[in-house]
């Protein structure tokens, strides 16, 4: 829980953040009660270098905010966030795991596709905020 206004400020600053609602200590509180190993953070010499959301419902898994700070990309964080997320998910049932990636993040499509993703383009995702 003390780490919120941390992650916050790493997620303006590292995360995709363009067509998406803005994060919300609140929101990411209740997370954190509602499944509090969800949150998997990549530290460096006490500071957050990044992060990734392994979100399981019981039904689906998905992947949010895969994120590397901007000066310590290229250097195997991502992956290695990715792989513990994929671990953490498939030991509690998932058997697919999913992202979603903005059009033309072309950084974010190269890692996910490095990394065995690959583009479900015959679905849309169709949304209504609350
Ligand atoms: C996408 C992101 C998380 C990648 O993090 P990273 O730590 O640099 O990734 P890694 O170094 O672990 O690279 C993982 C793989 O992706 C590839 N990759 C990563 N960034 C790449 C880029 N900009 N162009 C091409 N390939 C790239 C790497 O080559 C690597 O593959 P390899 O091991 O076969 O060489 C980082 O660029 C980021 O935070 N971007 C902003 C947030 C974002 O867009 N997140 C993804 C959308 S959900």
């Amino acid at each position: 829980m003390e780490d919120v206004p941390a992650l916050l400020a790493f997620w303006d600053k590292a995360g995709e953040n363009a067509g998406r609602p803005g994060d919300d200590a609140e929101l990411t509180e209740n997370l954190l009660l509602r499944d509090p190993d969800s949150i998997i953070i990549a530290e460096s010499d006490g500071g957050i270098v990044g992060t990734v959301i392994a979100g399981w419902d019981g039904w689906r898994a998905h992947m949010y905010r895969l994120a590397v700070d901007p000066d310590s990309r290229g250097q195997g964080i991502g992956r290695r966030l990715t792989r513990a997320a994929e671990e953490r998910l498939k030991s509690l049932g998932a058997v697919r795991f999913d992202a979603m990636v903005l059009s033309g993040n072309t950084a974010g499509e190269a890692a996910w596709e490095a990394m065995g993703y690959r583009p479900q383009n015959d679905w849309t995702r169709w949304i209504r905020f609350a």
